[in-house]
């Protein structure tokens, strides 16, 4: 039996300061154990040298991704990526990563991910990153933190 799929109009666009309000809502939802303080909020939407866009539809943000490069340029980092609920498994999440990826433009790519996060560990997967690593306990509740790795060398 075939998914039927919903696809709603979006856009990506640069996020700046001006998004604050929506990405704090946004994180609230998307992250209830590991949302970000509202300080590393307002650095990722004005620090210099990130990567930081947003999936909007109809003028709201509906999804928002930050990335920034290391290692002389050599190594982009996905900080954060996340897509309301309600617009899910419409593609939002990979056009973020690709048009993210795109702008990094670094030969290696990585991220880290609640062991837990099989929604996000499948998009990964798909999207051809590999698990690289493990940081046991990173997270608060001492859940452990797997990395993976895109090369695009
Ligand atoms: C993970 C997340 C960003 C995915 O966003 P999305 O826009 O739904 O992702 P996409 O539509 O681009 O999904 C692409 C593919 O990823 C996989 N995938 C995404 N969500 C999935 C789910 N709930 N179950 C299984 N596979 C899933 C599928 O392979 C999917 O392709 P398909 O829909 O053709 O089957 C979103 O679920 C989210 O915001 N989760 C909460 C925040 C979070 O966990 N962020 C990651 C932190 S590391």
């Amino acid at each position: 039996m075939q998914r039927e799929k919903h696809v709603t109009l979006y856009k990506i666009l640069n996020a700046n300061w001006r998004d604050l309000n929506a990405l704090h809502h946004l994180e609230q939802i998307c992250f209830p154990k590991d949302g970000w303080p509202l300080l590393d909020l307002i650095s990722v939407l004005t620090y210099p040298n990130i990567v930081r866009l947003k999936a909007v539809v109809e003028e709201k943000m509906v999804g928002f991704i930050a990335g920034d490069r290391r290692d002389e340029g050599y190594l982009g980092w996905i900080a954060t990526i996340g897509v309301l609920p309600e617009y899910r498994r419409q593609g939002i999440a990979t056009a973020l990563i690709g048009e993210c990826e795109r702008r990094l433009n670094t030969a290696i790519i990585r991220l880290n991910v609640r062991r837990s996060n099989m929604e996000a560990i499948s998009l990964y997967k798909q999207l051809g990153y590999v698990q690289i690593s493990t940081w046991p306990g990173y997270y608060q509740d001492g859940e452990e933190a797997l990395i993976f790795e895109k090369r695009n060398i």
